[in-house]
Order: structure tokens, then C-alpha cells, then sequence
């Protein structure tokens, strides 16, 4: 009988604390399921270019920095860009950009093309493909 009724108290005491609290953990984390709008990772995306990319790279046709202009990267040959200031690894790479060599290219720049100036790599996937969707959705027109 008191056994029972500690029982019952400890089901109670439990059952009022685990209900809230299991909404409280899952309800945030079920946020991470959710896709995030296309929008929103866009502009993620831009910010990370403007804080670890844009020092070197522009999106301005024509307007040269330390690396050369990345409008429209997805798609061209590694190395095109007239009268950037190439390494002779990048331009006798013959790489095509494409999402998958952009990343791998993020990753570890040196590892992928031996001998390249760009140096600064992305170690975070998310990060890098942010910034890819980025790069991808800026197309010359
Ligand atoms: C410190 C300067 C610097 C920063 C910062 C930098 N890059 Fe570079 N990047 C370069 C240089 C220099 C080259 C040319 C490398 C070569 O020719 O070997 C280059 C080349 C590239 C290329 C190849 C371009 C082509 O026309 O083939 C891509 C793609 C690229 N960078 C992407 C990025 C991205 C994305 C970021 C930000 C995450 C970034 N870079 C940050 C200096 C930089």
C-alpha cells in the first residue's frame, strides 16, 4: 500500500516533469529537420562570402582583387578569368566548377590542386555549401 502510493507519486512527479521537458528538448530540435528556406540559407551564404571569400574575390566582372572575380564560377574553367593573376597549377588544373570540385576545392585547397595561391580552406560542410548555393544562385546576365 505505501509502496503503491510512493509508486503512484514518483509516476506523477514523473509524468508532470517528462511532458514539458520532453517538448522543450524536441520542440527546438524538430527545428533542425525543417528545411531552411532557400532565401535564408541564400543569405547565409552571401554573408559567409563577404566575411571569408570577398577580401580576395569580388562578383564584379572586371573588378580584380588578390584572386580573381567569381560570378558565374559554377560552370567555368578553373583559371579563365582574364588577366587574374593565376597560379600555373590552377590554370593547367583543367578543372570545370562544378558544386562537387568547388567543395572538395574548399575542403583543402592545396590538397585538391597542388600548388595553388588560394589558401583558405572551409572545414565546415555546411558552411561550404552555403556558400556554393551562393556562388551558384549569382550567374552573369
Ligand atoms: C587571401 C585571399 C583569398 C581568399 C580569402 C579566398 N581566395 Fe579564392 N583564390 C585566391 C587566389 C589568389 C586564387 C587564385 C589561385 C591560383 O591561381 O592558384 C583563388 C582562386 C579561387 C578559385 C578558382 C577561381 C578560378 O577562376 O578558377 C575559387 C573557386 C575560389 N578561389 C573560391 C574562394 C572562395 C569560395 C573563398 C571564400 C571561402 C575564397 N576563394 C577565399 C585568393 C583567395
Amino acid at each position: 500500500m505505501i509502496s503503491n502510493m510512493i509508486h503512484a507519486t514518483a509516476a506523477n512527479a514523473a509524468g508532470r516533469i517528462t511532458a514539458p521537458a520532453l517538448l522543450a528538448i524536441l520542440v527546438p530540435f524538430a527545428g533542425l529537420f525543417y528545411p531552411v528556406s532557400g532565401a535564408a540559407q541564400e543569405a547565409d551564404g552571401q554573408r559567409l562570402f563577404q566575411q571569408r571569400c570577398a577580401t580576395c574575390h569580388s562578383m564584379e566582372p572586371g573588378q580584380r582583387k588578390m584572386g580573381p572575380q567569381l560570378l558565374g564560377i559554377v560552370g567555368r574553367t578553373a583559371g579563365s578569368v582574364e588577366g587574374a593573376n593565376y597560379s600555373g597549377a590552377m590554370q593547367s588544373s583543367g578543372i570545370v566548377w562544378d558544386r562537387q570540385s568547388l567543395d572538395t576545392f574548399l575542403t583543402a585547397p592545396r590538397q585538391m590542386i597542388r600548388g595553388t595561391r588560394m589558401t583558405v580552406s572551409i572545414p565546415d560542410a555546411a558552411q561550404r555549401a552555403a556558400i556554393i548555393d551562393y556562388l551558384e544562385s549569382q550567374s552573369p546576365d
